[in-house]
């Protein structure tokens, strides 16, 4: 019997490629380079399976292939914005993601950037490293407390309630948060969790940490109106989507002190970075790495292969997107 033939879009962890050798016609990507909009188009034109990732913009034109082989495109990652759905759904073609495998990671990274945006610890770094520390003194470098002060959530999903579970049992906050599916009452009951509006969540927060999906309907959902809204010494934490934040507008909130500090991992238009970000000391820049250790990789892989091969099965998908 001849094996499907699968198209893997970037390098993954090695026990996840070696189970596609052994059970696929697979071709992997050694070299690990995103892959053009030719070589996508082409994969969906030769191969049974695509499985693609966040670098790769199957946009309406690429779904376009003709003839069109690849009825199923397996997304390595829980945020599926790079494609667009409604034409994978006109092409008759199932899209999936890796949800819950990736929840805990991502949470610890949001909770990365928020300490070290409090605390200043990129700009601490940055210090002891040039050799320009001078020593200790009680007016250095003072940062903003976390322990006790209010965390507002934009965005109550899966990630997010990770991060209130480890911001309200681990540091005391109190939690806001903002959704339109909210969770139900038991989940913000234990969390002690206050529903608001975005504005309530905005205006109220000492840290506002971002956790919506990417696409057309967030695109820049934190703007200079929505910026302006926050406290003066408020933090903003995006480890959710570059594009549901204005850069520009950022930058100027930050320079301007609008708001005191922010934590990114993910940037409009990444890897490009706007410049503005970079000579601000109150930024703490990351590149994307919410997901990025080696267990939940494996994890994110094997879902990937999961949802494959019920596919492949006839079955639905665990993770069916459409
Ligand atoms: C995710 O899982 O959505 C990560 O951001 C990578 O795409």
């Amino acid at each position: 019997m001849t094996k499907p033939r699968v198209v893997v879009t970037r390098k993954w962890p090695a026990e996840v490629e070696s189970v596609l050798k052994a059970n696929y016609d697979v071709q992997l990507n050694e070299q690990d380079t995103a892959m053009t909009a030719e070589a996508l188009q082409d994969a969906l034109r030769t191969a049974d399976a695509v499985l693609s990732t966040v670098t790769d913009p199957i946009t309406a034109d690429v779904l376009n292939a003709e003839p069109l082989r690849a009825k199923f495109i397996g997304n390595f990652g829980v945020g599926y914005n790079n494609i667009d759905i409604d034409a994978a759904r006109a092409r008759g073609i199932t899209v999936t993601n890796t949800p819950e495998v990736l929840t805990d990671c991502t949470a610890d990274l949001a909770m990365t950037l928020l300490l070290s945006a409090a605390r200043r610890a990129g700009e601490g770094e940055r210090l002891v490293r040039s050799k320009s520390w001078t020593g200790w003194h009680p007016m250095h470098m003072i940062g903003a407390k976390v322990t006790g002060k209010t965390l507002g959530l934009i965005g109550m999903g899966r990630i997010a309630r990770a991060v209130a579970e480890r911001a309200h049992f681990g540091f005391g906050m109190n939690i806001l948060f903002s959704d339109p599916n909210p969770p139900p009452p038991e989940v913000t009951a234990r969390l002690n969790a206050r529903e608001c509006t975005t504005e309530e969540v905005l205006r109220d927060s000492d840290f506002v940490s971002l956790h919506c999906p990417g696409g057309e309907e967030t695109f820049h959902l934190i703007d200079t109106a929505e910026l302006e809204m926050m406290k003066p010494g408020a933090i903003l934490i995006n480890s959710a989507r570059g594009e549901v934040v204005n850069s520009e507008a950022l930058i100027n909130a930050l320079r301007t002190g609008e708001i005191a500090a922010a934590g990114l991992d993910v940037f409009e238009g990444e890897p490009q970075i706007n410049d503005g970000f970079l000579d601000l000391e109150n930024v703490v820049l990351l590149p994307h790495l919410g997901s990025a250790t080696h267990e939940t990789r494996v994890a994110m892989g094997n879902r990937v292969l999961a949802n494959l091969q019920d596919y492949l099965a006839g079955k639905t998908p665990r993770d069916k997107v459409v």
